[in-house]
């Protein structure tokens, strides 16, 4: 089939790539230099020229913090886009999959989040992004939106990454015990999308919708560096584990608001055929390639 993606070069578009070798499907893939998608013209050339099956949206403005003071840009990216993305996808009457996030959450929540929850974001970052959700529903009905948390992988900049380095540069590092979520390694959330292709190649019947789809164990960054630092040291990646000290959000402040308890979860995942992310799985294979 073929398949229109965009934001290769980030870190779900990396892994999405990798996922479709060896497969028969035909690709075009655009970086931001090749296809800006907030730019009606471009994304109206590029998916005429196309004529895809499906279109993937894995563009996004991510630099949480940066968006507080670049809200123009970030709602160009992450609303914008998506909906110039969504118009074509329902001319062409083909499925659009997009991914937001749990920043889309206030993060007060005590038991994970369900799709069907009240959203309420913090910050500019997931008020664009909760924009992008809106004006994907109101513009193509066969939309898949996944709800992603705390995606790494070996491309980018990532916390695993991050984690890995600082490792090898210090004794001891703090870390933040108090904001809970669900890591997600972007090769499952690429293969989850993948799924959702073929389904729709094999005209399986897809349920349109939002759906969460991140790690299956919540942890905190503090858990989560942790067992980086448990792996890491066991593969080798590492010489050794620096001293780990727990701090409280109030300890690290950050331009954007981070939701405290953003843990998600998504009992019809199924509908999809797809399953949450193995994140310990996940990690195992980043720090044997990074
Ligand atoms: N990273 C996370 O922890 C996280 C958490 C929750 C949800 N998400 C969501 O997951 C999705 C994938 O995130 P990611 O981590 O793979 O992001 P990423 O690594 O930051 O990549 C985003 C890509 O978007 C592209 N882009 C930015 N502006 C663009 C524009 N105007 N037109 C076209 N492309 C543009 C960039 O392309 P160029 O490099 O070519 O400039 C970049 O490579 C996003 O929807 C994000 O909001 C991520």
């Amino acid at each position: 089939m073929r398949i229109l993606l965009t934001g290769k070069n980030g870190q779900l578009g990396r892994c999405f790539q990798d996922v479709l070798t060896g497969t028969d499907h035909a690709l075009f893939a655009y970086g931001s230099a090749e296809l800006n998608i907030a730019d009606a013209q471009q994304v109206a050339e590029v998916v005429q020229q196309v004529k895809p099956d499906i279109i993937v949206n894995a563009a996004a403005y991510t630099t949480v913090d940066k968006a507080e003071t670049d809200s123009g840009n970030a709602y160009l990216v992450n609303a914008t886009g998506p909906e110039l993305l969504a118009k074509q996808a329902a001319d062409l009457d083909i499925p659009f999959v997009h991914v937001s996030t749990d920043y889309v959450f206030d993060g007060e929540a005590v038991e994970p989040y369900l799709p069907t929850d009240e959203t309420n974001p913090q910050g500019v970052y997931g008020a664009s992004k909760l924009a992008g959700e809106r004006a994907v529903k109101a513009a193509c009905e066969k939309y898949i939106i996944l709800r992603t948390a705390w995606v790494f992988s070996e491309y980018g900049n990532n916390f695993v990454k991050t984690m890995v380095r600082l490792a090898r540069e210090r004794d001891a590092l703090s870390v933040v015990a108090d904001q809970y979520g669900c890591p997600t390694y972007a090769g499952d959330l690429a293969k989850a999308i993948l799924h959702i292709c073929e389904q729709h190649e094999h005209d399986k019947p897809l349920v349109w919708g939002t759906y969460h789809y991140c790690g299956d164990t919540p942890t905190s960054w503090h858990g989560f560096a942790r067992a980086i630092f448990a792996k890491a040291e066991v593969l080798g990646v590492i010489d050794k584990r620096p001293q780990l000290k727990a701090i409280s959000s109030d300890q690290y402040p950050t331009p954007a608001k981070r939701p405290e308890y953003s843990v998600m979860k998504d009992e019809n995942l199924s509908l999809l055929g797809i399953t949450p992310s193995d994140w310990f799985a996940g990690l195992r294979s980043v720090l044997n390639r990074i």
